[in-house]
């Protein structure tokens, strides 16, 4: 169980640092490929994020704080929303909220 909650951890990682990626190339450079960035990677952290808590809780891991956790869930799901509606017509707005709160869910994931 170990080997799979590091898989998935890394994977939780990837899918932070695509969130970020695609936030960035929407911003700076306007690559038509910036969306699907963005949304593709909110998915994978979106069900990366559900899984690590299934394995917590299946194997008796870590302790996990549960409102934390709702807390990430509603701002992930969020990102989730906002990259949908970016992919369908693409905005710097939706593409900079989405970007902003993947950092709240960020400082949550590490000061909460
Ligand atoms: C934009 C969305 C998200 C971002 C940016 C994010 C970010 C992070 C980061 C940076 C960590 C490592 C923190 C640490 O180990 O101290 C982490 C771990 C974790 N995240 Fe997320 N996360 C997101 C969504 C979610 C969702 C939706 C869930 C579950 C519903 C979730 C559950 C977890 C769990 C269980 C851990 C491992 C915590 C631990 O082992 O202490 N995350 N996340």
């Amino acid at each position: 169980m170990d080997i799979l909650y590091s898989a998935l951890v890394f994977l939780h990682m990837l899918g932070l640092a695509g969130i970020i990626a695609g936030f960035l190339m929407q911003l700076m450079t306007d690559n038509a490929k910036a969306p699907k960035v963005l949304l593709h990677s909110s998915l994978l952290q979106f069900v990366t994020g559900l899984l690590l808590v299934g394995v917590a809780e299946m194997a008796d891991l870590s302790e996990l704080d549960h409102v934390k956790i709702a807390v990430k869930l509603v701002v992930a799901l969020a990102v989730v929303v906002l990259g949908v509606l970016n992919l369908r017509k693409p905005a710097r707005n939706l593409a900079i909220v989405a970007g902003v709160l993947a950092v709240v869910n960020i400082g949550v994931a590490v000061f909460w």
